[in-house]
């Protein structure tokens, strides 16, 4: 599909490729996922305020779960209503879904635009494009699609922190750029 045509309807998605939980105790939850659950780490979020780690199974995904914990004085339910990554209680952070290539994801970007759903939060990351919307219960979903295995199995942990905030409107939040690090390159 030329990128200028518009879309007739939403594009089906791969599946899903991962799932973040907000959980109380993240040591707690890492033991449970890890030494009970099979998955093991591969990655940490290096910022002051926000705890987060990164899982992977037997494919060696970039990660299939994340745990972010939620800070003990947000334990509750959250009178702030707008939408933020910033975990408000316990729960579902966000899920992903995946599309089968760039064209795809893009045609889709375009479709849920048309469609006037709010595009939340517009992200590169070093393993995906991402995009992050609400679906009605506010369920945060970020609809991606995945640069090649190549750009970051050098260095899964920079990638996994390498956050490029974007445009979330009109034309801007639809342009997509090729050019991406390649993460443990010169190392
Ligand atoms: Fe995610």
């Amino acid at each position: 599909m030329a990128s200028d045509d518009a879309p007739t309807g939403p594009v089906p998605p791969a599946g899903i490729n991962h799932l973040v939980l907000n959980v109380r105790d993240i040591e707690r939850s890492d033991k449970f996922w890890t030494e009970l659950m099979g998955f093991k780490r591969c990655g940490e979020l290096h910022r002051p305020n926000m705890t987060m780690r990164f899982y992977n199974g037997s494919t060696d995904n970039h990660h299939d779960l994340a745990l972010m914990e939620v800070p003990s004085e947000k334990a509750g339910p959250e009178e702030d209503d707008s939408w933020s990554l910033a975990p408000a209680g316990i729960g579902i952070n966000h899920f992903a879904i995946h599309y089968p290539d760039r064209e795809s994801w893009l045609a889709q970007l375009r479709w849920l635009q048309q469609n006037e759903v709010k595009f939340e939060i517009r992200m590169d990351h070093g393993m995906t494009h991402s995009v992050y919307v609400s679906d009605p219960d506010g369920y945060g979903c970020e609809v991606l699609y995945e640069l090649p295995r190549e750009v970051w199995e050098g260095d899964t942990d920079a990638a996994l922190n390498y956050a490029v905030p974007l445009p979330t409107e009109g034309e801007a939040a639809l342009e997509d750029t090729t050019e991406v690090p390649i993460f443990g390159a010169n190392a």
